[in-house]
């Protein structure tokens, strides 16, 4: 499974990459404003700063919601640096755009799915990546992780080569239980990237180690 970190944040984005595990980052708008990029110059130039300290791809989002709109930002961000993937929102013209880009050569992510049958156009259409959001889906008392069951079974029973980027990832067992599913990626806080190093029993061996290794040293 790879490993997505889902955030705009420079220092975070490289202390994921540092710890050699990384395979790529999704940003979307509201994680853009979070660390306080505005502007279409300071965008463009954020992204190419994240391409720079990563190696795998880059999801970058359009703002548009029309199918020109998107065509014309898509083509802007996906020219900007090899490793961007054009974010489109599961709308009628996202769909269209999705195809579109795909008969380019252009790679998409399909974002804001939070339904099989949204998960199944997004492959139709040629999709590289299909972001189910499941945290959102649990917020609402829906199973989240249901939703990538379903995707990996209707993908696997027409081979469709789209991947499942599991989203809105809260905690380490999100991550976990998406492994078990087969999710092809997850993207994920780093807080949750770096739970999974820790266990009670491993920081409790490690002490007792080192303190018996202090009787022969
Ligand atoms: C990733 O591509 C999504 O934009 C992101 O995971 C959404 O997560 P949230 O529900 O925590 O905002």
């Amino acid at each position: 499974m790879k490993f997505f970190i889902d955030t705009a944040d420079l220092a975070q984005i490289k202390e994921a990459q540092d710890l050699g595990v990384l395979d790529g980052v999704t940003t979307n708008p509201s994680l853009m404003a979070k660390v306080g990029i505005s502007g279409e110059a300071a965008v463009t130039k954020h992204y190419i700063d994240i391409c720079n300290i990563v190696t795998g791809d880059v999801s970058a989002e359009v703002i548009a919601t029309d199918f020109d709109g998107m065509v014309r930002e898509g083509e802007k961000l996906a020219a900007l640096h090899k490793q961007i993937v054009v974010k489109i929102p599961m709308i009628k013209d996202g769909i269209k755009a999705i195809k579109y880009f795909s008969s380019k050569g252009i790679r998409t992510n399909c974002t804001l799915v939070f339904s099989a049958g949204q998960a199944l156009l997004a492959a139709k259409a040629g999709a590289t990546y299909v972001s189910p959001f499941i945290g959102r889906l649990d917020d609402i008392s829906t199973d989240g992780l249901n939703l990538i069951s379903e995707i990996r079974l209707i993908y696997d029973n027409y081979g469709f080569n789209t991947q499942i980027l599991a989203a809105s990832i809260r905690h380490q067992m999100h991550i976990i239980d998406c492994a078990k599913l087969g999710a092809d990626v997850a993207t994920c806080p780093l807080s949750a990237i770096l739970a999974l190093l820790k266990h009670p029993l491993t920081d409790n061996g490690l002490k007792q180690f080192l303190e018996d290794a202090k009787k022969f040293a």
